[in-house]
Parts: C-alpha cells; sequence; structure tokens
C-alpha cells in the first residue's frame, strides 16, 4: 500500500474522525449540500486501497453516473490518485491498482445484478447506500446478509441521506439512541452523525443563502436545519424567510415581546411589525440567549428595543420589577384563559414573514408541534418545547390579537 500524505483540509472537519469509524452500521443524515456524499465517496476512495471492496447503491442504477460515480472520480483526481485506479465505464468499476479491491456500482432496480455483483478479489466489506430513504427496508435486509465471509475488515454498511420523513424505516431501524439536538450519537455498533451546510466550509455563498433563504417551512427544516420532516403535526406552515432589513427601517410601529429564561431556557425576545391590512406578521430581530441575570439582559434589552415597551411574561413579576428599575418599560402580558391557544390561531391566520437573521426563530417556527396521543392522534395542545420566541412573539401582538377576540367572539363566547 502506498503511503498517503492527505492534506487535512481536504475533508470537512466534522467528518474526518469517521475515516476510521469500525461501527458495522453508519447512518450520515442531515441537511442539503451538508458534505455527506463528497465524504462517503472520498472515503470509499481510500478505503479501496485498503483492502476494502465497495458495493455502491441507490434504488434507480442510473442516477448512479451522475452522483456516486462522479463524486468518486472526482475525489480520486482531488486527492490526485488517479495513477492508482483502473476506471471502467463499461463495467461500471473502479478498481485498485495496488490490490485489486474495487468499487462496484448497482441500482436496486437490478435485482439480478445486485445478486450476481462480487468483487475480483476478496469478498464485499462495504455497502454504501446513498439517499437511503429511496429504498426499502426489504433492499436493506436482502444488502445486509450480503456482507458476510472472511475478511480482516470490519464489514460495515453506510447509509446517507436527508431525512425527509420521520415513520421512515431508517428511523425505526436505527434511531432508539438518537436525541434531538445532538449531532452524534453512537449506540450498539450504530454511528450516527448529523450534519448541515454549516458544516460544510466548500459550500458557495450562493448554495449557502439558497438554504438559508428556503420560503417553505418543511424544506427548511429536512434540507436546511437537517431535522426528520414532520409533515402531520407542525403547528406553523404559514412562515417564510426573508431579508426584512429595508422593511424594518420603514416600518411605522415596532412591537417588542420577551418570554424569560435562564438556566436551561434561553432568554428570548422579538421585534415584530403588524400589517394588519394584508394580515402579515413581520419579525425583524431576535434576541435569544441563555443564563443571563437581568442585569445583563436590561443591557442587551437597551440595543434591543430601548426605551419602547416590551411586554413580557407575567408569570415573572419580580423580573419585570427589576427590568423596569433598570429603566426597561417591561409590561406584563394579559396572558388570560386559553391565552397560548388563542394566540396561535391568531397568528395561524396571518402570514408571518421571518428576516433572514432569525436563525432560532425559523428553527422553532419548524419544530414547535401538537402533543400526540399514545395512537399517534394529535391533540389540541401545543408541545412546551421549542416556544421560546413564538411566546415572545404572542405577547408581543397580545394586544393586537385581543382586540380581534372581542370583536370576532362567537356567541358562546359572549354568552348570547
Ligand atoms: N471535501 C470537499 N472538498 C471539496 N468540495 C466539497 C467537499 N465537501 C463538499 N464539497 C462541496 O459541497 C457540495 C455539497 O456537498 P455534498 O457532499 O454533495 O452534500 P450532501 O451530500 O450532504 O448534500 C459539493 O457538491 C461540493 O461542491
Ligand atoms: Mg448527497
Amino acid at each position: 500500500m502506498p503511503r498517503l500524505t492527505l492534506p487535512p483540509s481536504c475533508i470537512n472537519r466534522v467528518y474526518r474522525p469517521h475515516l476510521e469509524n469500525q461501527d458495522r452500521y453508519q447512518v450520515y443524515f442531515g441537511g442539503a449540500g451538508s458534505g455527506k456524499s463528497v465524504f462517503l465517496a472520498t472515503r470509499c476512495v481510500l478505503d479501496v486501497l485498503q483492502g476494502r471492496n465497495y458495493l455502491i447503491v441507490r434504488k434507480v442504477g442510473r442516477t448512479l453516473r451522475s452522483s456516486c460515480w462522479n463524486e468518486i472520480r472526482k475525489a480520486i483526481d482531488r486527492l490526485g490518485l488517479s495513477m492508482l485506479f483502473h476506471i471502467s465505464k463499461t463495467e461500471n468499476t473502479i478498481t485498485a491498482r495496488n490490490n485489486g479491491c474495487q468499487l462496484l456500482f448497482a441500482g436496486l432496480d437490478d435485482v439480478e445484478k445486485i445478486k450476481s455483483l462480487t468483487p475480483q478479489s476478496g469478498v464485499l466489506t462495504d455497502i454504501w447506500m446513498e439517499e437511503a430513504t429511496e429504498c426499502a427496508y426489504e433492499d436493506f435486509k436482502q444488502l445486509d446478509k450480503r456482507l458476510r465471509g472472511e475478511s480482516r475488515h470490519q464489514k460495515r454498511f453506510t447509509f446517507s441521506f436527508n431525512p425527509i420523513y420521520q415513520r421512515h424505516w431508517l428511523y425505526r431501524q436505527f434511531f432508539d439512541c438518537w436525541q434531538d439536538g445532538k449531532r452524534l450519537c453512537r449506540g450498539k455498533n450504530v454511528t450516527i452523525l448529523k450534519t448541515t451546510y454549516l458544516d460544510n466550509r466548500f459550500l458557495t455563498p450562493d448554495d449557502r443563502q439558497a438554504l438559508e433563504n428556503e420560503p417553505d417551512p418543511y424544506f427548511y427544516q429536512v434540507y436546511t436545519l437537517g431535522n426528520w420532516g414532520v409533515m402531520g403535526d407542525v403547528i406553523f406552515r404559514n412562515w417564510e424567510v426573508q431579508d426584512l432589513t429595508e422593511t424594518k427601517a420603514a416600518w411605522p410601529l415596532l412591537l417588542y415581546g420577551l418570554d424569560f429564561g435562564f438556566a436551561t431556557d434561553p432568554c428570548a425576545a422579538v421585534c415584530c411589525g403588524l400589517d394588519r391590512k394584508n394580515k402579515r406578521v413581520y419579525v425583524f430581530a431576535e434576541l435569544y440567549e441563555k443564563g443571563l441575570i437581568n442585569a445583563h439582559l436590561a443591557n442587551r434589552l437597551k440595543d434591543f428595543c430601548g426605551h419602547t415597551p416590551i411586554v413580557c411574561d407575567s408569570a415573572e413579576p419580580k423580573s419585570i420589577r427589576e427590568l423596569r428599575s433598570l429603566g426597561i418599560c417591561a409590561l406584563p402580558a394579559r396572558k388570560g384563559k386559553d391565552s397560548v391557544l388563542h394566540g396561535i390561531q391568531w397568528l395561524q391566520g396571518h402570514r408571518i414573514v421571518v428576516d433572514t437573521g432569525c436563525a432560532h426563530l425559523k428553527e422553532e417556527l419548524s419544530l414547535y408541534r401538537w402533543q400526540q396521543d399514545r395512537e399517534g392522534h394529535t391533540l389540541p395542545i401545543p408541545m412546551d418545547k421549542n416556544n421560546h420566541l413564538i411566546d415572545a412573539l404572542r405577547y408581543a401582538l397580545e394586544h393586537e390579537s385581543n382586540s380581534r377576540r372581542a370583536t370576532t367572539a362567537g356567541k358562546g363566547e359572549l354568552g348570547l
């Protein structure tokens, strides 16, 4: 085996430890453009020189050429290793000249081919299932059986995909050990690594911007944030992301809201504006920080809202008093019966336009969901998670939403 000096700069940092990962099942999932495919293609190239044989699969065979095959060829070039490989387009194989080990490619739509494919020397040590969410559970089960036989290498099955749908078999099969908010999880023989475009320093500014400005909440959640897609029970779908710098500069009346938090929950504040006529709520800015004592919070708020009133969670009257004594015009929210549900419904009746800079609010809006009962039915109770800035937004707009309530309340509510 020739000695390879791999410049560390050619692999995104987050993936580097996984060049040597020996777990049987390896799941690389997350947002688009996060470098998953390029990393795995690079790893194949290095592995085959070390005596591993790969089968690389996708659901549809003809899509392999434009994806894995190309990425692997580019990786070979990038590493300056083309003299070490024999590439046969007609046979769809890439063979290492030093040891005869191979990268084989096949679509799961060609069952006969899959069955017959074997490397020219040794056994199959690796399977990489690219865009694995396209593939069926049965495909995985069948292929998993192919990973057997004598080899000095640990057998590995590697998956890469965007997390399009949480009820997917991949989730059921591998995600027992997974905790939301984590990026890496290691179970028994399983590694799961979640990455997003932020982990890929090779991405162009244009690609980055396209992901950050994704207007569709579902796509934003899956392809920008790399979170498991939940179509069913997300509370807000009526939002989009825009650069609001100019809108804010011209906006006549800014409204502010604040939700207190300290150690586990953040202190969360928003600056927004209401366009009554067009039923639009603009969120211009957010403040989101853990561990702020009230004196520091007051300092932040001086920059954030100056002397403009800010409507705060009334569960902390002492904090409100303190902020007032520190020069902030903090007012308690009125809340009242069913104020959470009412506020949510009111917001659902508007288009929420979020400034590109409000990273946490975008995340909350894409994650905030209804609770489910044991059978998986959606309940009209929001989960008390991912709601800090959303609560602040409700407080900021409380006056507006309550005045509407008075005019639109049903007969029952008015006691008629
Ligand atoms: N190690 C790398 N070296 C050079 N470019 C890279 C590297 N990793 C990622 N890229 C660039 O980033 C783009 C997106 O990466 P990709 O692996 O396709 O993301 P994903 O598979 O997560 O959607 C690639 O098309 C490539 O231009
Ligand atoms: Mg990819």
